[in-house]
């Protein structure tokens, strides 16, 4: 058993025999970004002991019904996120990847379960605590360029905005120009969104999201309607944030290249937590810093966890597996006799 990336006891890690072997990337940069965020949001936190768990879902299910049908969009998702770390959700279309951001950014409300972001309990929340928590602790950015700024105000004025409707007085502009600049778009302080790129708009969304200091920044495909190099920029400006601000970011991605920019990828399958890819930094022979990446199957409560569905279709596996305990692992093997003979 290894201890999974939220830290709870329990995660089986992934055989790699299924797995061209994960790739062995240097990228020093992005471990020593990793190691800023961590310090910046121990500091924002107080301390240390207070970094666990800034956002915790445990068997968080939300069901949606209409005229008379009911979709189980989260059947009981378990997901814990430190303070101050970047995470990328990933799953195919209708796995539950907006619902989940939708109930923890306080849009929308879950069925059971339990969903907390630092003190708030997102099942009992009151109407004035929830919009407190919409104003006061995240930020969001949409994938729709457009539905992230308003066209006819400039960028600085965008993100201006919400720290006037905030009630904050003095050094607006200052703060407004200083995270276009850390977000790389200074040099649109001054157009509407009618004269930036596509990249561009998005960067600047991400400083309207976080105008007002929230701490936690939530993306729901923020680059979906870019292309590579351009959704690469807006996941750039997603770093710099996370490392300069200690802000902790959840970001729902489709895209591939995007996952790999992250320490940490969680793959959501049929409304659960499938599993989790995670990278970490290790010193190599000549002392510099390489990322090894590393597939975790997720381990619930219960011991429930999903096989990945390339080992489900090379053995043919269906209705009932045999599990054998080793010393040092649990093998999983096709439940049919026959079948089972046959291979040994
Ligand atoms: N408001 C709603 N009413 C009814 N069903 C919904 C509603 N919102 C989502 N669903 C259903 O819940 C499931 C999960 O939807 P969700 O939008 O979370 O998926 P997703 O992973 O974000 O997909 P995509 O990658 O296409 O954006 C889907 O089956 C969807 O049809
Ligand atoms: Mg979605």
């Amino acid at each position: 058993m290894t201890a999974t990336a939220s830290g709870r006891p329990g995660s089986a890690r992934l055989t790699p025999r299924h797995d061209p072997g994960q790739p062995t990337t240097a990228v020093p940069d992005l471990a020593a970004l990793q190691q800023r965020a961590a310090e910046r949001a121990a500091e924002r936190a107080g301390g240390r002991d207070r970094l666990r768990g800034h956002i915790v879902c445990d068997g968080l299910v939300r069901i949606f019904k209409t005229e008379g049908v009911e979709v189980v969009a989260l059947q009981g998702l378990d997901l814990v996120i430190d303070r101050g770390e970047l995470v990328a959700i990933v799953g195919a279309s209708g796995s539950g990847k907006s619902t989940l951001l939708n109930v923890l950014s306080g849009l929308d409300t879950p069925t059971a379960g339990i969903a907390r972001v630092a003190d708030y309990d997102l099942l009992a929340l009151s109407n004035r605590r929830r919009l407190a928590y919409r104003r006061e602790m995240v930020g969001f950015i949409w994938q729709q360029t457009g539905r992230n700024l308003l066209p006819y105000l400039t960028a600085v004025e965008n993100v201006e905005l919400p720290m006037k409707l905030a009630g904050r007085r003095g050094g607006r502009r200052e703060r407004a120009r200083r995270l276009l600049d850390l977000v790389g778009v200074g040099h649109c302080a001054d157009r509407r969104p009618g004269r930036m790129s596509g990249g561009e708009q998005q960067r600047c969304a991400v400083a309207v999201a976080v105008a007002n200091d929230p701490e936690i920044l939530f993306a729901d495909e923020p680059t979906g309607e870019l292309d590579e190099a351009t959704g690469a920029e807006v996941f750039a400006a997603l770093r710099t944030i996370n490392a300069e601000l200690g802000v902790t970011i959840v970001v729902v991605t489709h895209d591939h290249a995007v996952a790999d920019q992250v320490r940490r990828t969680v793959a959501i399958r049929d409304g659960r937590t499938a599993s989790e890819v995670r990278r970490t930094a290790r010193t190599t022979a000549d002392g510099g810093t390489e990322l090894v990446s590393e597939e975790y199957a997720v381990l619930d409560r219960t011991g429930r966890m999903q096989l990945p569905a390339p080992f489900v279709e090379a053995l043919s596996l269906r209705d009932r597996v045999r599990l054998t305990l080793e010393p040092d692992r649990v093998e999983v093997r096709p439940g049919d006799r026959a079948h089972a003979e046959e291979s040994e």
